[in-house]
């Protein structure tokens, strides 16, 4: 049995099995393998989500798994019980593993140290978003092939990224190129790859745009949604500049006409809903890597 905390910590083999068996899962998405048949799995989601969450549920389903729906809205987290109290209480009632969303950065690293069932980081502040990256890495290689070499720019709200670290981490084991671009004050300079212009960042194989993280911003971060757009957004002038075999991604949700424009995210060149389906066969192959 075994967690999935973030992707710096896994080797590039691991990576590449786990991408090589969500192919398998995608290929024979009518195959009944009740590999979690009997299993319980909680998805605990202590902060919004609606992609990652139910493309989990998705997975799990597809596998046979007996689903339990934690939502800290309507739970005895708003009496005030800790978030290491609940997972502990899901863990008591028998569950074999849980999926987990949280806030707080760093906490999902001690709760792995206190709780035995294997736990699957669903996003952890702007820490890591594994699965996130892994249908991100998976997208990648199925549109190019391989991933060593690729040009890779990530623009937009790196700071508050947990989606940026864990394509960082994962793109950079299999030797692609990343480049960052972002307002200054939305740079991380602790992250281990170069920052470029807007005009630079287009030149590239992929181009990730983010989402400006606004919940996750103190005041005054962003002067309007035109401003940001004008000098970070993909607008429809820019993606005409794009290479024709370049991809525009993002992990959604989207701010439409702020970070990308609304046209742009269903272009031809835009893998926005394939990342989207990506995610089930990934999921899929992490819980089954979780339960076996
Ligand atoms: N990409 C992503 O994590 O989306 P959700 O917040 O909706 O899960």
């Amino acid at each position: 049995q075994r967690s999935l905390l973030g992707l710096k910590e896994l080797s590039k083999e691991e990576i590449s099995s786990i991408l090589d068996r969500a192919a398998y899962w995608e290929a024979n998405p009518n195959k009944i393998e009740p590999v979690a048949q009997g299993k319980f799995v909680a998805n605990m989601f202590f902060e919004n989500s609606t992609r990652t969450r139910f493309s989990f549920e998705v997975a799990e389903k597809r596998l046979g798994a007996e689903v339990l729906n934690f939502s800290a809205a309507v739970s005895s987290v708003q009496k005030g019980e800790s978030i290491y109290d609940t997972v502990r209480t899901l863990e008591s009632m028998g569950i074999d593993a849980g999926v987990i969303r949280l806030k707080p950065i760093g906490l999902l690293a001690e709760l792995a140290k206190k709780i035995k069932v294997p736990l699957i980081n669903a996003g952890d502040g702007n820490n890591e978003h594994p699965t996130q990256a892994l249908l991100d890495l998976y997208t990648m290689r199925k549109q190019f092939g391989e991933l060593k070499g690729l040009n890779v720019s990530i623009v937009g709200d790196i700071m508050h990224s947990r989606v940026a670290r864990s394509n960082l981490y994962a793109l950079q084991k299999f030797g692609a190129n990343v480049r960052f671009c972002a307002p200054d004050n939305m740079k991380a300079a602790e992250l281990d790859a170069p920052y470029v212009s807007m005009e630079e960042a287009l030149r590239a194989d992929v181009i990730m745009m983010l989402r400006v993280q606004l919940e996750r911003h103190e005041s005054g971060m962003i002067n309007s949604a035109e401003a940001y757009r004008e000098h970070f957004g993909l607008t429809e002038e820019r993606a005409a500049t794009i290479a024709p075999h370049a991809i525009i991604m993002h992990p959604a949700p989207i701010n439409r006409d702020v970070e990308i424009d609304d046209s742009l995210v269903e272009h031809p060149q835009s893998r926005i809903f394939p990342q989207m389906s990506n995610g089930v066969p990934i999921r899929m192959t992490v819980i089954e890597r979780a339960l076996s």
